[in-house]
């Protein structure tokens, strides 16, 4: 299987903020953010496996800043690790100021997909190959999120979080 480019994954999802998708503050909702990012992400997954992909885990989200009724929001993805039939995906959101058309970061998410055959039983995806500076920093502490995740949900013994223990270490 060949290696893909982490640039090969990269999804923008552009769209607005409608009074529908709001808070009582007339800010976007949180759960209306997760559900853009969650598809953005899928798609992400899906272009570097070229596979059916199914999340796994949201691994974290930071609501840094509100975004207001009308924004115009950017989700961009990108897969920043494929393991063995997982991958972790990255993305950064961005919101538009109207009148200077800057686009300001009001909100970081990671997310894990694993990738299935038709039957839902997890398959082999290619090696991911990171080139920024970016890149090659979020694939190296993909492998620690991983681990982190997997004690969280219950699925690794801290004793066997190598990568994990390291950093307490350090
Ligand atoms: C995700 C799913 C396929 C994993 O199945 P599983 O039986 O746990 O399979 P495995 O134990 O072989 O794990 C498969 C991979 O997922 C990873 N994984 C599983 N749970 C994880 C978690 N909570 N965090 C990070 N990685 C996880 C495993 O480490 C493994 O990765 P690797 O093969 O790259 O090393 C299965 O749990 C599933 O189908 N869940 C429902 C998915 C879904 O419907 N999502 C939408 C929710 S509305």
């Amino acid at each position: 299987m060949d290696a893909r480019k982490a640039i090969e994954s990269l999804t923008v999802l552009t769209d607005m903020v409608l009074p529908s998708e709001t808070n009582p503050l007339n800010n976007l909702f949180g759960g209306e953010l997760l559900a853009r990012m969650d598809r953005a992400a899928s798609i992400s997954a899906r272009r570097h496996s070229r596979r059916i992909v199914v999340t796994a885990s949201v691994n974290h989200v930071a609501f840094n800043k509100s975004v207001p009724l009308g924004s115009v929001v950017t989700v961009e993805a990108k897969v920043s690790r494929a393991f063995k039939t997982s991958m972790e995906v990255f993305m950064d959101v961005w919101v538009e100021d109207r009148e200077s058309g800057i686009k300001t970061k009001a909100n970081e998410a990671i997310y894990t997909f694993v990738a299935v055959d038709e039957t839902g039983q997890p398959v082999r995806i290619p090696e991911l190959v990171p080139e920024t500076e970016l890149e090659i920093s979020r694939f190296k502490g993909a492998l620690r999120r991983k681990q982190l995740s997997l004690v969280l949900a219950g699925k690794m013994k801290p004793s066997e979080a190598t990568e994990l223990r390291a950093l307490f270490m350090e």
